[in-house]
């Protein structure tokens, strides 16, 4: 099957593109594995006609606001993100009527129509930056991971309004299990994704996005690292760093990113399905947020 995705891929003239927590065999026969900003900018950068985006729905829908000539597929059209579907438009139009002097900062995990409805987009890598750069205003309204905005709140100056959202695969994770893994791992490290909760980010040697963790696995000197996070993590930190020891925290599965199957690949590339495609007047709107972003990281 890796043989004939190969071949289909050239034949069309595809990208497959990955998300750090994808399973195994979908992270080797990808051309490029990375967090939500590094794959917005290969979306971008790649030069090829269709993009195969392994990940979740948001993720294909924000290479499509940034790519919109290339035709952007994702192999399982159920595979969704809990915490995008936390929030929607409407509810979003009806907070900014409450808060008229703040301004909207939101996290890339969300529909595209939030997107378009703020004033710029942010990523777990550059959420803090993208908050301080916000000069003029000193509320913000932060949507819509409520434990990523109170990680920020907790570091920056401004007032951030937060939204009622979360991760179920983050939030889940409870400091008994991280106190139980350090006491099993005596000289561990533990990093933590900031959709954690912050009795969870209490414990955290650092906080980090995928992308930032897989740079503290290089760097570190530490062989023993607790990872808080989705547990597909581990395959790449492992995978490039044989001679450390990653711990996973057990139960943190995110079953959107499971559902895309070689078999589903190669199906998409043969009928080009699913194409996500965001309409024209949402697009250009939620292209400024992102955009905006892109210029700070
Ligand atoms: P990263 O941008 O850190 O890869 O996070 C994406 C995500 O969905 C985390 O749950
Ligand atoms: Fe969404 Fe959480 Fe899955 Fe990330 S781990 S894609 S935030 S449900």
């Amino acid at each position: 099957m890796e043989e004939r995705i190969k071949r289909l891929k050239k034949e069309r003239n595809a990208i497959i593109l990955a998300h750090n927590y994808q399973p195994s065999q979908i992270q080797d026969i990808s051309d490029f594995v990375g967090d939500s900003l590094d794959l917005s900018r290969k979306a971008v950068e790649v030069d090829a006609e269709i993009i195969v985006f392994c990940g979740v729905y948001f993720m294909a829908e924000t290479a499509n606001i940034l790519s919109p000539e290339k035709i952007t597929l994702l192999p399982n059209a159920h595979a969704g993100c809990q915490l995008a579907d936390m929030i929607t438009v409407e509810a979003l139009k009806e907070k900014k009527k409450k808060y008229p002097d703040a301004a909207v900062v939101c996290y890339v995990n969300s529909p595209a129509a939030v997107k378009a409805e703020s004033d710029i987009c942010c990523t777990s890598a550059n959420a803090l930056a993208v908050v301080n750069s916000l000069n003029g205003f000193d509320k913000v309204i932060f949507v819509p991971d409520k434990n990523l905005g109170s990680y920020v709140a907790s570091m920056t100056g401004k007032e951030i309004i937060l939204w009622d959202g979360y991760c179920p695969v983050h939030d889940d994770i409870e400091p008994g299990q991280v106190e139980k893994l350090k006491e099993s791992y005596s000289g561990a490290v533990f990093i933590a994704h900031p959709e954690c909760r912050p009795d969870v980010l209490n414990l955290a040697d650092e906080v980090l996005g995928t992308s930032g963790m897989v740079r503290f696995a290089k760097e570190t000197s530490a062989k023993e690292i607790i990872v808080g996070t989705e547990e597909g993590m581990i395959y790449r930190l492992q995978k490039e760093n044989p001679e450390k020891k990653f711990v996973k925290i057990e139960g943190a599965i995110c079953k959107d990113m499971k559902i895309i199957t070689l078999d589903r690949i190669e199906k998409s590339l043969k009928n080009l399905g699913t194409r996500v495609v965001v309409p024209k007047e949402v697009r250009v709107k939620a292209e400024e947020a992102v955009n905006k972003m892109i210029k700070i990281s």
